[in-house]
Formats: C-alpha cells, structure tokens, sequence
C-alpha cells in the first residue's frame, strides 16, 4: 500500500494525513474484495524497518490500526471475515495488540475472506524465524536434515496456513519488493500500479484482477504443456 506520504505532499499535508486517506482505501479494498470473491487479501501495513520513521508516523499508524480494527469490527463480523496478523505482532502496543488479538479470536471460526494485516512484518525476518524453528526441530531429533524439502520447511512460515499467493499488487508506481513474502511470491503474479494507495479503489483493484486473468501462468511449464492439460 505504497505512495501514503506523497498523496499527502502533493496536497501539502502532513504525511499522517496520507495514511489517514489510505485507511480510507483499505476499508473500501477490503469490502470490494470481499464482494469479489477474493479467497484471502492480505494488507502490508506496516513493515518491521518501519519502526525506524519518525516516532510521530510511527504513533498515528497505530492509532490508524487501532481505529480500523475497532471501527471495523461489526462489518468484519457480520461479513465471515477472518482476521489475521502476520509479522512480530508482539512488538505493536498494547492499545493495537489487544483490539487485534481479540478480534483474531473472535472472529477464528469465520470461513468466508480471510483478511491478514502485515504488521511488524518482513520477508526475510519471517524466513530467518523459519530457519530458527526448523533448527530446534533438528536439533531435538524431530527432523532430519536431508527431509527437508521445500514442502516441509514452508511449513514453518508464519503463512502456512494462507492460501498460496496468486497476486501481487504494489501501488504509488515504485517496482520493488521491499521485503514482502519472499518465499511466498515466488510464483505469483506481479502487478505494479501507477496510482497512490490514497487514490486506489475498487475499480482499479478489478483493474488488477483483470489483467491477473490475462497472464498465463505457466510454473515453469510450456505453453504447450498447459494446453495439453486443459484438454484433460
Ligand atoms: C507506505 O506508504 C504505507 C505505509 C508505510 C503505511 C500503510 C498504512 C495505511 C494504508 C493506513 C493504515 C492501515 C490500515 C490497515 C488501516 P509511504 O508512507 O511509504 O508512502 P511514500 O512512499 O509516498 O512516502
């Protein structure tokens, strides 16, 4: 969700005043999403080097999270949604962990849309804490080095239990990473947009979904093999 800050000084406002606007994008993102029967959305909102922005950015996003997950509740509720965090959510305050862990419980049986925030979140962190966990195991004795394969290591990512991720889509025109699911991406779809998160609404986001059903996504297969599977 890139490009707060400058919508923000294009408008010569404070950049919390972009964030505050993006909010807005994410509630609209997430109920047209829901309408458009996307399996599981998740929203990279807030990074683990983010935590390095001035201590005013840093105090507003929390208070932003805050709003929308209190705010948001009844329509996340009464629409299946599930809520999910994904990153270090240990280290968010208490007055945004808390309204978070309770509505993650709260909202645990739901079977339609899942909806993960990505807070205190970072690719490579994600796969170093992998690594960690899969070495106790290994060290314990309950796994053997040459069982690991790429089916069983990704069992110890904290996106284990999220759908395999078909799409991508980074805003504001930037065409970077930035540290987001780097294991998780690597068969994904990649959409960079020319609009600032600010601005991005349902329309672009069918946009996306368009040109998402115009790829051929081959995994390393040829057309031609592709084909021959369709015809089965
Ligand atoms: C990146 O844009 C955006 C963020 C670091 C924060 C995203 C937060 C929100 C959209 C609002 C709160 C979130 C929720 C889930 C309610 P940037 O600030 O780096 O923009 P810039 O590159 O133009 O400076």
């Amino acid at each position: 969700m890139d490009g707060n800050g400058r919508w923000a000084q294009l408008r010569g406002l404070p950049r919390l005043e972009g964030h505050r606007a993006g909010a807005e994008s994410v509630r609209d993102i997430t109920r047209a999403a829901r309408e458009l029967g996307v399996e599981a959305l998740t929203l990279f909102a807030f990074s683990s080097q983010n935590w390095a922005r001035p201590a005013d950015e840093v105090a507003g996003l929390m208070e932003l999270l805050r709003e929308f997950i209190i705010e948001e509740r009844a329509e996340i509720l009464d629409n299946q949604i599930r809520l999910e965090g994904l990153g270090d959510t240990e280290r968010l305050p208490p007055h945004v962990k808390g309204p978070l862990d309770e509505l993650r419980s709260a909202s645990a049986g739901n079977r339609g849309m899942v909806l993960t925030l990505a807070l205190s979140y970072g690719g490579r962190e994600s796969i170093a804490s992998a690594v960690r966990a899969c070495a106790r195991d290994v060290a314990a004795g309950v796994v053997k080095p040459d069982d690991i394969d790429v089916e069983r290591f990704e069992r110890y990512l904290p996106t284990a239990g999220l759908p395999p991720v078909d799409l991508l889509i980074r805003t504001s025109g930037e065409q970077r990473i930035s540290n987001f699911m780097l294991w998780e991406l690597a068969y994904a779809e990649l959409v960079f947009v020319d609009v600032l998160w600010p601005e991005f609404r349902r329309a672009h986001l069918q946009g996306c979904l368009e040109t998402f059903g115009g790829r051929e996504r081959r995994f390393g297969l040829t057309s031609a093999q592709l084909a021959d599977r369709s015809d089965v």
